[in-house]
């Protein structure tokens, strides 16, 4: 018996990193599960590394045409959703004096407007008692060096899940925040020249209690108790899996 056998399940940004190590284990878990992203040939390797109950669909979670598209995919396939994980975003480091208008607008629209969106849409289709989880960051609580705009969206992420479990208290349904710390995935990567690569990776791992950075199967581990029955009595918090980096 798998913890999400027979749900369904939408994972934004399943195509890499954290959601499509949260795909392996939700499939593994049996659930039925659609991932999301914008480029189509990562979303291919996705789907073959993935193997099994799985729908790829290719889209921009802050273009809101796109995200009709997927959830009327996901209602002609599926019917309707127990699991949704608004995980895709991403952002750039900019310091204070050099942040362009074009920069805030992409991290805003894909980080707030993108998963703001990507919830209210699924509204119709979400069962009453499902599960919600938004992808946020230590960063929504803690300063980073030349990443204000980024921080900034996760700490928005952040309120969305107080304020969306009075919204949806009559549906039962359940929205936590799941905030990683520094994990080695290739959004995480990046960030920087792929020379400056193991660098970044041991500046990270230097701030983190456990002295090393995390295994994105790591954060899926922790997207599968959100998700599943286990956290049944779970609401409204941000839970961190980032080695204790955000508690110190
Ligand atoms: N890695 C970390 O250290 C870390 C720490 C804290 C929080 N996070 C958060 O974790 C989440 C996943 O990041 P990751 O580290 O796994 O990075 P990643 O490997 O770059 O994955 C990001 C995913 O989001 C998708 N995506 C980005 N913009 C999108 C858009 N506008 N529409 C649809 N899909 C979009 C990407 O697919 P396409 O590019 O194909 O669209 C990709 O699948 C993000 O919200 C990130 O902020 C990561």
């Amino acid at each position: 018996m798998g913890k999400l056998d027979e749900k369904v399940a939408v994972i934004t940004g399943g195509n890499s990193g954290i959601g499509l190590a949260t795909a392996k284990r939700f499939v593994k878990e049996g659930a039925q599960v659609f991932i999301t992203g914008r480029r189509a040939v990562d979303l291919e390797k996705a789907v073959n590394e993935i193997g099994g109950n799985v729908t790829p669909f290719q889209g921009d979670i802050s273009v809101l045409a796109d995200l009709d598209r997927l959830y009327d995919l996901v209602k002609q396939k599926a019917g309707h959703i127990d699991v949704l994980f608004a995980n895709a975003g991403g952002g750039t480091f900019g310091p204070l004096g050099q942040i362009s208008e074009e920069d805030f607008d992409k991290t805003f629209g894909i980080n707030v407007k993108g998963t703001l969106f990507t919830v209210q849409k699924a509204l119709p289709l979400l069962k009453d008692g499902s599960s919600v989880i938004l992808t946020g960051s230590t960063t929504s609580i803690e300063g980073t060096p030349a990443f204000s705009v980024y921080s900034a969206t996760k700490a928005a992420i952040r309120n969305f899940a107080r304020t969306w479990i009075l919204d949806l208290k009559e549906r039962k349904i359940r929205v936590n925040v799941l905030s990683p710390g520094a994990t080695k995935t290739p959004g995480l990567l990046g960030l920087v020249p792929a020379e400056q690569g193991d660098a970044l990776l041991g500046s990270f791992a230097e701030r983190i209690p456990l002295g090393r950075v995390g295994d994105p199967d790591e954060i899926a581990k922790v997207a599968v108790f959100l998700a599943s029955d286990d956290s049944s009595f779970v609401n409204g918090v941000e839970l961190f899996a980032d080695g204790g980096q955000a508690q110190i």
